[in-house]
């Protein structure tokens, strides 16, 4: 076989093991694919061999790859590795022979790797020779080692939300066939509406039309799937033919979301996002509408995150009923959110760029309930390892005003506070006091003796009690519930209003001068200056980290899907609680 018949379209086996291997190959032949992709670290050619074997198809109608894996980069075993693969096929040569994955900086040259894949070909162990996950750089390398038009095939991942431009430009400028890998995102796009939309138009499955958008940009695809009905779905993309409009409308769907992404992966090549789907504000008292977005230039100091999770807070759902700021009716709400940041502005360290980040953004500006926000870079945490970026996207608001809260009053070491309104900011808050050595007591009708006892509360009080002598209160119930509670206070006692401002002190002047004080982490956009931002920062990352290492007890947010996050708002709306929209 050679480059003309190699079928572009084939059949993919990563995740399939054992009988399911086996059973789905077989499947795939008897429905018609012809080409089948696997690899050494799937951990399946044995499977792979015997159906192929048992399909009874020849030889010679079948395109077969393999992939030789990390490990065997090097010289004394790359050889040896892929007769032990075609062993395990049943074969005498593949059709084509790939490397999985550049070798890290650490690793083999190369050099090294390159001329044993040009030795298994001499070798006649395989007709082709390709690699995979190679970036640019990586191809040009590669290009100046192997013989010219030896590379036949770059295998990456392409599917309408990463359709890789850069990488498919550079192959189609040297004569590299692209083969692209994942075209589902492994199911994610098959839900896409702009995908359905042209789906219903033709009648046809939102399958077909991916692998059809694939096949019309000339790439080879390779989809997998367990199941008959699917792979003769797939099968039928073949003679699906996409308007000029309709590709075109797929291309702009592109929003560099990778799937495959380990920790020895390159430093990819990032397309620039031009568009990306925002959840956008109708009006007060209407459902958000999902539409297709410009992402805007970045100017100085901003940064383009890719969200991965976006945080719903219980107040969201009423910012957009009450529509505060009168925003525009595109405008996209949300202020909590955790991603990847893709692109940087002039006078942003590029070292930021692949970082995972959580923010708490501005009401006034396009927010975070879409797969992408433009952010100052100054006002995000970095992520520390370990901690799920479902977490991290639901605690920059609460996280932070507990924070602005607890450093509203000095340090005095046993001096009691009583804590009232046990949502997300006070179970993290009093978790703050208990650990700087405040004696808390929680004024809750429904704070458990458990959850209590996990928070560090001393004193669970159900009702206001008659007698206080507290250092401090810190009230998540509103300005009016907490003017009640005032009397409790000692002398020069702190007043901390979280839900908005007491207007008038409870005391007259020049008797017992307690401190009042208000909370608006969102206030910090418009009137924070650099200096604060800083703190505020390296404060909340340490905060994360003391989450990541458990020494913060947080409750685990609800998901949803990224299509559902209208759900997610009445979710939190009614259960008056913390959700999750995970993109
Ligand atoms: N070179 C590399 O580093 C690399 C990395 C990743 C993948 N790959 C290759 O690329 C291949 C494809 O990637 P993938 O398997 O991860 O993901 P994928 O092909 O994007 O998605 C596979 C998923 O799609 C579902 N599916 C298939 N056809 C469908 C249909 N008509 N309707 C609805 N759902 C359908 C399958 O479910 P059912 O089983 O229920 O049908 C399966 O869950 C791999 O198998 C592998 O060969 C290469």
């Amino acid at each position: 076989m050679s480059q003309s018949i190699m079928p572009k379209l084939g059949f993919g086996t990563f995740r399939l093991q054992d009988e399911v291997a086996y059973q789905s190959v077989l499947t795939a032949i008897e429905e018609g694919f012809r080409h089948i992709d696997t690899a050494q670290i799937y951990g399946n050619e044995e499977a792979v061999g015997r159906a192929i074997k048992d399909s009874g198809v020849a030889r010679g109608e079948l395109f077969i790859t393999t992939k030789v894996w990390n490990d065997k980069l090097n010289k004394t075993d790359f050889i040896n590795s892929v007769k032990e693969s075609l062993t395990k096929l049943q074969l005498d040569y593949v059709d084509l022979l790939l490397i999985h994955w550049p070798s890290p900086a650490n690793g083999e040259s190369m050099h090294e790797y390159l001329t044993e894949l040009q030795s298994a070909k001499e070798l006649g162990l395989t007709k082709e020779i390709g690699v995979s996950n190679f970036t640019i750089a990586q191809m040009e390398e590669a290009l100046s080692i192997l013989p010219k038009g030896a590379l036949f095939t770059n295998q990456v991942e392409v599917h309408p939300y990463l359709t890789n431009q850069k990488v498919r430009d550079f192959c189609a400028q040297n004569d590299i066939l692209v083969t692209g890998y994942m075209p589902f995102a492994v199911g994610k796009v098959l839900k896409d509406p702009t995908i359905k939309a042209i789906a219903d138009k033709h009648q046809v499955s939102t399958a077909e039309v991916v692998i059809a958008w694939e096949l019309a940009h000339d790439m080879v695809t390779i989809p997998s799937s367990t199941k008959r009905e699917n792979m003769a779905t797939n099968l039928k993309a073949l003679s699906l033919s996409l308007s000029q409009d309709e590709i075109n409308q797929i291309d702009a769907l592109s929003c560099g979301d990778r799937q495959a992404n380990p920790d020895f992966a390159p430093d990819w090549d990032h397309d620039e996002v031009k568009t990306t789907h925002a959840w956008q504000f109708q009006g007060a008292d209407k459902a958000l509408a999902l539409g297709l977005k410009a992402v805007p230039a970045l100017k100085a100091g901003q940064i383009l995150v890719r969200n991965l999770t976006v945080g719903i807070n219980p107040v969201d759902w009423k910012f957009i009923q009450a529509d505060p700021i009168n925003w525009a009716d595109t405008h996209t709400p949300g202020v909590d959110g955790a991603g990847v940041v893709e692109q940087v502005g002039d006078g942003v360290d590029t070292k930021l760029i692949g970082k995972t980040v959580a923010y708490h953004h501005s009401l006034s500006e396009n927010g975070s309930f879409a797969k992408h926000t433009v952010l100052y870079a100054e006002r995000v945490m970095q992520v520390p390892k370990g901690l799920a970026a479902n977490v991290a996207a639901a605690l920059p608001c609460p996280l932070l005003t507990a924070w602005q809260a607890f450093s509203k009053i000095p340090l005095r070491k046993d001096e009691k506070v009583l804590v009232t309104g046990m949502g997300a900011v006070n179970k993290l808050l009093t978790q703050m006091l208990n650990h700087s050595g405040f004696e808390v007591h929680a004024l809750s009708k429904s704070l458990t003796t458990e959850q209590a006892e996990k928070l560090g509360v001393k004193l669970v009080l159900r009702d206001a009690p008659s007698e206080g002598g507290y250092f401090a209160l810190f009230d998540a119930n509103g300005p009016e519930e907490a003017k009640k509670l005032v009397p409790l206070l000692q002398a020069n006692g702190h007043v901390i209003s979280i839900l908005g401002r007491i207007e008038t002190p409870v005391d007259e002047p020049f008797t017992r001068t307690i401190s009042y004080h208000e909370i608006a982490l969102g206030a910090l956009h418009d009137y924070g200056d650099s200096q604060q931002w800083q703190r505020l920062v390296s404060d909340g990352e340490k905060l994360l980290n003391d989450i990541a290492s458990g020494t913060l007890n947080v409750e685990e947010p609800t998901d949803f899907e990224f299509n559902n996050l209208n759900d997610a708002l009445e979710f939190s709306k009614v259960q008056k609680q913390k959700a999750v929209v995970v993109v």
